[in-house]
């Protein structure tokens, strides 16, 4: 059941070739099953076929395709350059990012589509990933959790009963700056709460941090409560750090 595991997702962004994916995971292949952990690839889309290709059950643990983004447009038709949700079923996704910072920093995007986005995944049977986290400004202005809970408004009156979250700390992400266990202790138990209002008792939550999770400070950042797991960026190119990490998730 992946809502009692501790997740392990690498975020590839913008970063792969055919060759190096291809290696990577053969090897992650090869990892001993490790039951508790739920472990995940998000290659950039071109990819994702040959990701779930090289994916295969091993012993009781899957690993599982994750995908970075998802058309708007729930339907297929005159969308060029899109790719629907439909589709990423199609070639074996299981989990879609939504609302990645990079996504509303590069793309504008913004609550309003990234709630269509959440339904057109939900509507062909996938787990939708949101991602939240203020800025350095919003941080320092004391207003962090007034954006996270704008943030997470988007899954107020959704049909479903499981919520994954990934709380991401836009001042964190790729610069090598972790925030404290006290910060990720504080907001964690603060997204829990919201989602436990937002959208009932019998929810299931899996809140994970990102933001320059590495093989030194994982164990620790997986010891603050409430942390069920991270959405790892950099290091999750990186066989032995990826490893580490999941590792120190077991
Ligand atoms: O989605 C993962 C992420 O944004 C964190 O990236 O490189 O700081 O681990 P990184």
């Amino acid at each position: 059941n992946i809502w009692q595991q501790k997740w392990v997702i690498g975020n590839w962004k913008m970063n792969g070739q055919l060759h190096n994916n291809n290696n990577l995971v053969h090897k992650l292949r090869q990892l001993p099953a490790a039951s508790n952990v739920c472990i995940g690839i998000t290659p950039p889309t071109v990819y994702l076929l040959q990701v779930h290709n090289a994916v295969q059950i091993v012993l009781d643990n899957k690993i599982h395709v994750c995908a970075q983004d998802v058309s708007r447009f729930p339907d297929k038709g005159a969308y060029t350059g899109e790719v629907s949700a439909e589709m990423m079923r199609d070639v074996g996704v299981d989990i879609v990012l939504i609302g990645h910072s990079e996504r509303s920093l590069y793309f504008n995007e913004k609550n309003d589509v990234q709630r269509l986005k959440i339904e057109n995944v939900l509507n062909v049977g996938l787990l939708p990933l949101l991602c939240v986290g203020e800025s350095l400004k919003e941080r320092e202005d004391g207003r962090e959790k007034e954006a996270v809970a704008y943030q997470l408004s988007v899954f107020k009156g959704l049909k479903t009963q499981n919520f994954a979250v990934a709380y991401e700390p836009v001042w964190a992400i790729g610069t090598g700056k972790v925030a404290t266990k006290e910060q990720i202790a504080d907001m964690h138990a603060f997204i829990y709460n919201e989602i436990l209002s937002l959208c009932g008792n019998d929810a299931n939550i899996r809140v994970l941090y990102g933001g320059s999770v590495n093989d030194t400070n994982a164990a620790e950042i997986f010891s603050v409560p409430h942390v069920d797991g991270a959405l790892v960026g950099g290091a999750s190119l990186k066989y032995d750090a990826f490893t580490a990490i999941i590792q120190a998730a077991q």
